[in-house]
């Protein structure tokens, strides 16, 4: 192997991690190539295809030479229709001025982290959270706060907490909610008590990531932090994308809205790094956002199912807690009661690291750690797979579990 001198890579890249999901889909195909019997259950993604209207527009603007360079934040025609969505979905109101439009919702949290942080800026970031959240703020030069939301709060962060922990470098909040990875959704009066705690803060700004906003379940009603409390209007970044709700990750296609020096400063960074988002799927965008929205609820019905499924069989299984979530298509077991057991191949499970490497091994199950999430001892599922592969997936974790000893 080829080495390189110490000095070479970059200071900043030593404070960052790999993304444990990605490392862990990439763990789980590796093993599936080598002929193991492997169930994925780390996918961050819908397994529904793509809506057919949607594809259409894309291979239509193919057809008619839509293949040049854009407009470095966005086709104006995507821009008018993120405004006519958040007007309709959100009661807010934005011009195309006000929104940007980047490589997938990560790239947006990116750009609007690399155009505010300097050394020092603190960001807070409810725990757990999505795996990007801390090692982005740190790529941009800040300090993650973390505030760790357990199982007792449904993972959510109460506004006493989040009092507790702004101080005067406080630059940003971190706001999921339905969550990456727990599915824990805020109601508008839990998001009310958080919004009145940073009115009392100036200085602190809002980056909400509404990416799951159309994967909610039962009575639940999503709430935007800007639509809760409108004095937060010109203090919030609203971010947003088609990737999850319109099974659309591949295309990567993400958006913002928020004060026009704050979407103009991170245009300037997107023009140095990628010019534009990718043509096509811009107008594959349009087409998502303008089109039909009926499969929507179709796709929630199914995605419905599977929960209770996996919520209902993971409950049954010996030393686990596995709590219902409102939205996305994530559950988020504790496993406290296997903690200091052995498995059936001699491994004693010492933490969630432990216990998600033994199912991998023992079982072909593969599900991300909690502790990647920044709240132990538990683990995440995807449960955005059939039935069949998540009843044979719960069945196998039932099994380890009750081998346990
Ligand atoms: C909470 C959250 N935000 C943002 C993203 C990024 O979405 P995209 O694929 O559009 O970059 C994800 C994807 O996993 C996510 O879970």
């Amino acid at each position: 192997m080829s080495s390189i001198p110490d000095d070479f890579l970059s200071k900043t890249l030593a404070r960052v991690k790999p993304s444990p999901t990605i490392a862990v889909s990439n763990l789980a195909a590796e093993l599936k190539a080598a002929g193991k019997d492997v169930i994925g259950l780390g996918a961050g993604e819908p397994d529904f295809d793509t809506p057919q209207n949607i594809k259409n527009a894309g291979i239509a603007a193919i057809t008619a030479g839509k293949t040049k360079y854009t407009a470095v934040d966005g086709i104006a025609e995507l821009k008018s229709a993120i405004c006519a969505k958040l007007k309709r979905d959100n009661n807010l109101s934005y011009v195309n001025a006000q929104v940007t439009v980047a490589t997938g919702g990560k790239q947006i949290l990116y750009n609007a982290l690399m155009a505010t942080m300097n050394p020092g800026d603190e960001v807070i970031i409810p725990a757990p959270y999505w795996v990007s959240y801390p090692d982005m703020v740190l790529l941009a030069g800040g300090t993650p706060v973390a505030v760790e939301a357990g199982i007792e709060t449904g993972f959510k962060m109460t506004p006493a907490q989040l009092e507790a922990a702004i101080t005067p470098k406080t630059k940003w909040l971190i706001f999921n909610s339905p969550s990456n990875p727990t599915g824990a959704g805020y109601s508008a009066e839990e998001l009310k008590g958080l919004t009145d705690v940073l009115l009392r803060h100036p200085h602190v700004w809002v980056m909400t990531d509404d990416m799951y906003e159309h994967l909610v379940f039962d009575d639940f009603k999503f709430a935007t932090p800007a639509e809760v409390e409108p004095k937060l209007y010109a203090r919030t970044l609203t971010c947003n994308g088609v990737s999850k709700a319109y099974a659309m990750t591949g295309w990567r296609i993400g958006y913002a809205a928020g004060p026009q020096p704050l979407i103009a400063a991170m245009r300037k960074i997107q023009s140095q790094s990628t010019s534009n988002p990718c043509s096509v799927s811009q107008w594959a965008a349009v087409e998502a956002l303008n089109g039909p929205q009926d499969f929507l609820a179709v796709n929630n019905a199914t995605f419905l199912r599977r929960r209770n499924l996996v919520v209902e069989m993971l409950n049954s299984a010996e030393g686990i807690t596995c709590p219902t979530p409102d939205g996305a298509f994530y559950v988020y077991p504790n496993i406290a009661g296997c903690l200091g057991k052995t498995t059936p191949a001699g491994t004693k499970i010492t933490d969630d690291q432990v216990f998600a490497t033994a199912l991998l091994e023992e079982t072909g199950v593969a599900v991300v750690f909690g502790a990647a999430f920044g709240l132990s001892p538990n683990f995440r599922v995807s449960y955005a797979t059939s039935d069949t592969n998540l009843i044979e997936a719960c069945t196998r974790i039932q099994t380890f579990c009750a081998a346990l000893s």
